[in-house]
C-alpha cells in the first residue's frame, strides 16, 4: 500500500512533464519478478518512470504485435540514440519503423510512437570491426516527458565514469517479440570490468578499445536484440543515472569471461551533441522520494514541499498509470 502511494505520488508530482530534454536521468526503477532475456535479468515494473529514456526500435508495431530490432534511449525530446549496427541490412523502409517509447511490455496501447525522419550513422562507424558502433535517430515530431518518459543523462568529459557504481542494462532481448503481454522489459545489475582487464588474453584480447565499455558476463549480460540500449550507472551523489554505453556486441551472451561491449557514450559525447546541435539537458535535481534524487546541476527540485496541484493531465496520467499496475498485477496472477 505504501509502495501504491508513493507511485502515485511520484506520478503526480514526480519529474519534467512537457517536452522532453529539461532535465535527464531518472533512475530505473523496478520489481523483481521472474526473470529471461537480458540474461539473468528481472521484469521491470510498468508505469512509473522505470528506464524511462528507453526506447524500442521496431521495424513493424501494431499492437498486440511489435517485431522489435534495437533499444535506444531518449536523449532529447526529438532525438534517439542507438547503435549504428541496427541499420545494417535494412529491408523494411526507414518510413515504416516506428520508435515505441515509454512502454515496458511491447504489446501494450498507452505508448508514444514516433517515425523515424533521419538517421545519422557516425561516419567511422566499421561494419565489420563493429567501431563507432552508434547512430542517432531524429524522431518525426517531439516526445512530451510524463512518469514514463524522460531523457537520458549522458556523462560529459568530467564525470569519473570508473568511479560509478551500481550500474544496469535493460533490453527487450529476443529479436522477434510476438506480443501477448508478456514480453516485458528485462533489466539487470551488471559489473562493469575496466578496458585493462576486458582487453587482456584471458578476456576479449585486443578487441577493446577507448571507444568500449565492457559490463556484464558470467550469467548476466546482454543478448541479441539488447543491441542500441543503455547501460546505465548510479551517480554517487544519489539516485540519478547516467547513461555510459549503448549495447553493441558480444560474444555469445553472459558468458564467463566475455562480457557485452557497448559503445562509450562519455568517448562520443560531443559527436552526439554536435550531431543534435544543442546543449545537453541538466541532470534531475534533488527530491526526496526514493525513485529521483540528486545532481551535479542547476533546475529547481520536484520537492514535495512544493504544492503539487491535480490539473485534468495529471489526473488522466493517474488513471492509466493503475491501468498499467493493475494490467501488470493480472498477468502475475495469471
Ligand atoms: N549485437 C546484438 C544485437 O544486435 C546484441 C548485443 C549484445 N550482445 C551480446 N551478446 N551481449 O542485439
Amino acid at each position: 500500500m505504501i509502495l501504491l502511494c508513493t507511485l502515485i505520488l511520484l506520478a503526480l508530482c514526480g519529474p519534467a512533464h512537457g517536452i522532453c530534454g529539461k532535465t535527464c536521468g531518472l533512475r530505473p526503477m523496478g520489481a523483481t519478478f521472474g526473470s529471461s532475456r537480458v540474461v539473468g535479468g528481472t521484469d521491470v515494473m510498468p508505469g512509473f518512470g522505470a528506464w524511462a529514456g528507453i526506447a524500442s526500435i521496431c521495424c513493424f508495431w501494431k499492437p498486440p504485435i511489435a517485431v522489435h530490432i534495437c533499444g535506444g534511449t531518449l536523449v532529447s525530446a526529438k532525438w534517439l540514440l542507438t547503435a549504428a549496427h541496427c541499420f545494417n541490412n535494412i529491408t523494411v523502409p526507414l518510413n515504416e519503423w516506428a520508435i515505441v517509447l515509454g512502454a515496458t511490455s511491447l504489446g501494450q496501447s498507452n505508448v508514444e510512437v514516433r517515425r523515424i525522419k533521419r538517421v545519422i550513422i557516425h561516419e567511422k562507424y566499421d561494419i565489420e570491426l563493429v567501431h563507432n558502433d552508434v547512430a542517432l535517430l531524429e524522431l518525426d515530431r517531439p516526445v512530451r516527458c510524463s512518469s514514463s518518459i524522460q531523457t537520458a543523462c549522458l556523462p560529459g568529459p568530467s564525470v569519473k565514469v570508473s568511479e560509478l557504481k551500481n550500474c544496469y542494462v535493460a533490453g527487450w532481448g529476443d529479436r522477434i517479440v510476438k506480443s501477448s503481454g508478456r514480453d516485458v522489459l528485462q533489466q539487470a545489475k551488471v559489473q562493469v570490468v575496466d578496458n585493462k582487464i576486458c582487453n587482456s588474453s584471458e578476456w576479449l584480447r585486443g578487441y577493446i578499445y577507448d571507444f568500449h565499455v565492457c559490463a556484464g558476463q558470467g550469467g548476466i549480460g546482454t543478448c541479441q536484440g539488447d543491441s542500441g540500449g543503455p547501460l546505465v550507472c548510479q551517480d554517487n551523489s544519489g539516485g540519478f543515472f547516467w547513461q555510459i554505453g549503448v549495447t553493441s556486441w558480444g560474444v555469445g551472451c553472459a558468458r564467463p569471461k566475455r562480457p557485452a561491449v557497448s559503445s562509450s557514450t562519455q568517448y562520443y559525447y560531443n559527436w552526439i551533441w554536435s550531431k543534435i546541435g544543442m546543449k545537453p539537458a541538466p541532470a534531475v535535481t534533488p527530491a526526496p522520494v526514493p525513485a529521483y534524487t540528486s545532481a551535479p546541476l542547476q533546475t529547481v527540485p520536484p520537492s514535495p514541499m512544493q504544492p503539487c496541484p491535480f490539473p485534468r493531465e495529471k489526473l488522466l496520467q493517474f488513471f492509466n498509470l493503475l491501468k498499467d499496475i493493475l494490467r501488470f498485477l493480472k498477468q502475475k496472477m495469471f
